[in-house]
């Protein structure tokens, strides 16, 4: 197949940062993307609707003459409380509340100590059916990097569906056969997304001919044995499975240092990416579900209405790209993409 057209899709998993980087990137998404839900982890996390509401304005301006429709989140804390629920049950625009382990991530640091914290927070959510998004990582130190996230499964997420069995729960950015097995056999109200990147990588690609830091990311990438469960669960055809593609801009020299940032730029080429993880697998035929319907029935969204078409012809990756006065450098850097957007 040389083109396919499928209707425009949804990423369910996006950071955009603010200001003037945030204003260089969501052109990128809104070129391809009708919506996408807006991860809430800045430095001031966005904890109130106020807030939210604020940081939308933001991200409508810098996509003007699009349509695209930002779909806000709120970040979760300690104090997170049911009466800020039921404000986000009323709002128009918030559609889920993230939970990020403290420390687990970029700006992470004011997330929840401990979920007994936000009890009341998740039975609100819980009978209002506000979506948790779940940054599925443990943050113990002593427990292998590479296995933070089947950890979390076991010691968090488990409990956590048993405590309150009808909560909608995205289990973000799956990197393990843990995760899509855990999903599969879970509840329908227990969805993942799954991002382009680790669809085409493992964690060789962290060390190819020396330490490559635009490869690094949270949760981390796994052996090959995980990726191609990923690729399996997201071509299966599967409504629990959607796409998220966790794009997450840093300056270059916050990527290339010391202790360089997690986070991979995907923004750019991101239907060009999973099209090809999705050609790669023989299964285009799945890409149209995967990218443009699963997501938005979990969110209750109606469908969108416009297509975009992908054609399959080489081009290559700019170098790097504006990130306000700074740069990022996107995934495939100077290297090619199989397949572009018309
Ligand atoms: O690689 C990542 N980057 N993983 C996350 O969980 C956060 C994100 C970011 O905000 O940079
Ligand atoms: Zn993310």
């Amino acid at each position: 197949m040389q083109t396919i057209t499928i209707t425009q899709p949804d990423d369910l998993h996006l950071h955009v940062r603010d200001g003037q980087a945030l204003q260089s990137v969501v052109p990128d998404t809104a070129k391809q993307f009708a919506r996408a839900i807006i991860m809430p982890n800045l430095a001031e996390p966005i904890t109130s609707v106020a807030q939210a509401s604020n940081y939308r304005d933001q991200i409508l301006s810098a996509s003007q003459g699009t349509g695209f429709t930002p779909l806000m989140t709120l970040y979760l804390t300690d104090k997170t409380d049911a009466a800020i629920i039921k404000e986000v049950s009323e709002s128009q625009f918030i559609h889920a509340l993230k939970l990020y382990p403290a420390g687990a991530t970029t700006n992470s640091d004011k997330g929840v100590t401990d979920l007994k914290n936000i009890t009341p927070a998740l039975e609100a959510m819980q009978s209002l059916g506000i979506p948790l998004l779940v940054h599925g990582e443990v943050t113990d130190p002593s427990i292998d990097i590479f296995d933070r996230e089947q950890v979390f499964i076991d010691s968090v997420l488990t409990p956590l569906i048993k405590q309150f069995p009808h909560l909608k729960v995205v289990l973000e950015h799956i990197t393990t056969q843990q995760a899509v097995d855990f999903v599969s056999q879970a509840s329908e109200n227990i969805v993942a997304t799954i991002t382009a990147h680790h669809l085409l990588m493992n964690r060789n690609d962290i060390f190819t001919g020396g330490i490559r830091p635009h490869h690094y990311c949270l949760p981390v990438l796994k052996r090959e044995t995980h990726r191609q469960a990923l690729v399996t669960a997201a071509t299966s055809g599967s409504a629990k499975f959607f796409l998220g593609t966790d794009s997450a801009p840093h300056p270059q020299d916050a990527k290339e240092s010391a202790c360089g940032c997690a986070g991979i730029y995907t923004a750019l080429h991101a239907m060009e990416l999973y099209t090809e993880a999705f050609d790669n697998a023989n299964a285009l035929d799945k890409l149209e579900g995967f990218a443009s319907f699963y997501g938005a029935n979990f969110y209750g969204l109606e469908r969108n209405t416009k297509t975009i078409t992908m054609k399959k012809e080489k081009w290559q990756v700019p170098e790097s790209i504006a990130l306000g006065d700074k740069t990022v450098i996107p995934l495939r850097a100077n290297e090619f993409c199989e397949w572009r957007l018309v």
